[in-house]
């Protein structure tokens, strides 16, 4: 990897995982970038500037006012100079101070000066990553370009089990390498993804739905997206942030997603259906509230059409994706749908095994594809998932002619 004449901007806020940071230093020194690191306050609290000077060879700004070269002002020059800023680790305070344009100290003043992408992996307890403030935060900041390494799960400095560890140094130099040299293997092509549960309603107050989280679905709208993709996302309820710079239709019922989709087939490359979509629905949903009399209620549900089926059935040139959760006989199961729905590649997961299914940020998925080949994967997030899933769809279109 060689990032020989490339200007990074390294800000460094003050969490534990500010040690992780010097691994990301050395990292991008390594490669040839000119490293130039601000530390808040708070940083410096935790690992000490001279480390970075070392492994940067430059000195540390800490101080807004510390003007060391009367020749420039020394946060306009860092911004001006950088070609990509990355904020790691991001604190709660900096995401706050960044989404209101604060500048009060050296790095949110150099922020609010920087024209250069920002990349920013933040790292904070499991409570306040999910805390409505910091979600509303880096909602406001996705839709302003900033490009986000999503913390990882697991065990927290505070003692906590949850998401919200700093990504590993590695995956944020991949995101560096990356953005200065993109993988756009989906430029041009048209992807539509569906995530989420249906809501299939019996009464204006209920309804029936699953335990879909749309995790998958949401990653892999995100990651078709970066490989270049116009992407339209139909999904059902989902408390997930809507991934920025994608078309969002929102749907309730297996109904209303079956024609988000027909109507958009024909323009599509590439269709991938991570929805859960319910097998059945009320076959009356009452106007009123239903009441309470007998000691039994009988709902009657029926079919509803098969998506996938009708993709399946319908497509053209579009490459199909269908999911295959399954419980037993994983791959007998999964293959038997890809014939029925005429897919591409079937997407298998056990859902009973532990990394997998929904609600996790791992899935443990083997890839069928038509022709008869599985491949097994190991536990990966999803997001890693979608990558892999979304190359076999962009090599596919190449060799099928479709550049
Ligand atoms: N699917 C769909 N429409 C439906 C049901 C499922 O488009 N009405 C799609 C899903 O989005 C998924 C694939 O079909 O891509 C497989 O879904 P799954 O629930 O595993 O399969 P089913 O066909 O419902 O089979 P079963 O419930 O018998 O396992």
């Amino acid at each position: 990897m060689n990032l020989k004449g490339k200007s990074i901007l390294l800000g460094v806020s003050g969490g534990i995982a500010a040690y992780k940071a010097i691994t990301l230093c050395s990292k991008l020194a390594q490669a040839g970038a000119d490293v130039k690191v601000i530390m808040t306050e708070s940083a410096v609290k935790f690992v000490a500037p001279l480390t970075f000077q070392t492994l940067s060879r430059h000195h540390v700004v800490t101080d807004t006012f510390e003007e060391k070269d009367p020749s420039v002002v020394s946060h306009i020059d860092l911004a001006d100079h950088a070609d990509l800023v990355v904020i790691a680790p991001a604190t709660a305070n900096i995401l706050a101070k960044m989404a209101l344009g604060m500048g009060d100290d050296m790095l949110s003043t150099t922020l609010l000066a920087a024209t250069a992408p920002i990349i920013v992996a933040p790292a904070m307890n499991v409570h306040m990553y999910e805390h409505p403030a910091v979600r509303a935060n880096m909602e406001t900041l996705r839709e302003r370009g900033v490009r986000f390494i999503e913390p990882g799960e697991g065990q927290l400095a505070c003692g906590y089990v949850g998401k919200g560890r700093l990504a590993e140094p590695e995956q944020i130099f991949a995101a560096i390498i990356d953005s200065f040299e993109p993988n756009r293997p989906l430029q041009g092509k048209k992807v539509l993804v569906t995530a989420g549960g249906t809501v299939e309603r019996l009464d204006p107050v209920r309804y029936l739905t699953n335990d879909s989280s749309g995790k998958m679905g949401y990653a892999i709208a995100e990651e078709a997206r970066a490989m270049g993709a116009e992407v339209v996302l139909v999904s059902g309820p989902s408390s997930l942030p809507r991934p920025a710079g994608v078309e969002f239709v929102p749907v309730l019922s297996a109904l209303d997603m079956l024609s988000a989709v027909m109507e958009r087939l024909e323009e599509m490359d590439v269709i991938i259906k991570a929805a859960a979509v319910a097998d059945y629905r009320p076959a009356e949903a009452s106007p009123v509230k239903i009441k309470k009399k007998d000691e039994e209620l009988t709902i009657r549900l029926v079919k509803n059409p098969d998506i996938l089926q009708q993709v399946g059935a319908r497509k053209t040139k579009q490459f199909v994706v269908g999911f295959a959760a399954e419980t037993n006989d994983l791959e007998a199961n999964a293959l038997d749908k890809l014939r029925r729905k005429n897919c591409d590649l079937v997407v298998a997961n056990d859902v009973t095994r532990e990394g997998a299914g929904f609600g996790t940020d791992t899935n443990i998925v083997t890839i069928l594809d038509k022709n008869g080949t599985a491949e097994r994967l190991p536990v990966l997030s999803k997001r890693e998932v979608a990558r892999h899933l979304l190359q076999i769809a962009a090599d596919r279109l190449v060799s099928s002619g479709g550049e």
